[in-house]
């Protein structure tokens, strides 16, 4: 064995995990649970933030073994220095970071800095990376029938996306392929997790955009419900689908990860149930959504 596989075997001989990975965006809803996943796994986790000693980030270092096993440094996915001194020394990487917006000049953010991820996973040795796709790359298309079964191989179309301004679905769409066609190129193994709008406890505390779809709808202060499906996932289902995909040598490629597909109204009724102190939108909205992206 030679040293280099030495150190890429996750486990010491009494069991216990000693890998270094990196996590960008470990502030973020998803990053923080996949942060914490890894503690509790073992691995010494290296978290970047764009400001590492910010208030929102402080959760991370509340979290059980982050004494031992968690650094935070400063990264921003457009800067590939920054990235190159957060790989350091890294088995792998978990490319979670990325604006969740419509912005426009936010999509850059998220295709560049993916490209910018793999190139300095690359440069410093990494071995394999785990990157965050969303199901807005995928289901995001009006010319399929509705009755039509969505799996691995679906894309949403591109130019639909553009034209009503779900350029989110465009960035990780574009971020996607780029993180692909760059691991491929540098010889980088990559393995995608396509979660669904995700759900679920918050460890930080400030409001990311999933929670607040749901915030939104129980304070009712989203004033109609769409005739809409959408598909939803549990945000401790997705951590663990990224530690799984990691640590199966043969994941490659795409991973749906998806809990249950729930029309408006039922999620509407579901939180009526749970929270019947709440002013829940009851207004339904007669326009009928395709599909329904952020
Ligand atoms: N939540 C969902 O429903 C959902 C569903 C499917 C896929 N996803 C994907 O999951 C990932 C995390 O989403 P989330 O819901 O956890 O969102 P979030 O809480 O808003 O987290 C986004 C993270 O991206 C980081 N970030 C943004 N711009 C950055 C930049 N220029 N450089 C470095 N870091 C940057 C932020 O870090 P700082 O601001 O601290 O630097 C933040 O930690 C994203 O890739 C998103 O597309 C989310």
């Amino acid at each position: 064995m030679s040293s280099n596989s030495k150190a890429n075997n996750n486990s010491s001989s009494n069991g216990e995990k000693k890998q270094v990975v990196c996590v960008t965006g470990a502030g973020g809803f998803i990053g923080s649970w996949v942060v914490k996943e890894l503690l509790l796994r073992g691995y010494h986790v290296r978290g970047t933030a764009r400001d590492p000693a910010d208030s929102k980030n402080a959760h991370l270092l509340e979290l059980e073994g982050a004494e031992e096993k968690l650094s935070l440094c400063r990264a921003d996915v457009l800067d590939i220095g920054s990235l190159r001194s957060a790989f350091s020394r890294c088995h792998g990487v978990f490319h979670v970071a990325s604006p969740v917006s419509n912005d426009p000049d936010l999509v850059p953010v998220a295709v560049e800095g993916t490209r910018n991820v793999i190139n300095a996973a690359a440069d410093m040795g990494v071995r394999r990376v785990v990157f965050t796709s969303s199901y807005g790359a995928v289901h995001m298309n009006p010319n399929r029938s509705p009755d039509a079964v969505l799996d691995e191989t679906c894309w949403s179309d591109y130019e639909y996306c553009k034209q009503t301004d779900n350029l989110y679905c465009c960035a990780k769409m574009m971020a996607e392929i780029t993180a692909t066609e760059e691991a491929d190129k540098r010889g980088l193994e990559v393995a995608v997790v396509v979660p669904s709008m995700t759900m679920g406890p918050m460890l930080q505390q400030t409001l990311n955009f999933s929670s607040n779809h749901v915030t939104r709808y129980l304070m009712g202060t989203k004033w109609s419900y769409p005739n809409a499906v959408a598909a939803y996932v549990d945000v401790r289902d997705v951590a663990r689908a990224h530690i799984l995909v990691y640590e199966r040598p043969d994941a490659r490629g795409r991973y749906l990860c998806i809990g249950t597909v729930l029309h408006r109204a039922h999620l509407l009724q579901m939180l009526k149930d749970l929270f019947p102190q709440y002013p829940v939108t009851a207004k339904y909205a007669t326009i009928i959504l395709p599909v329904e992206s952020i």
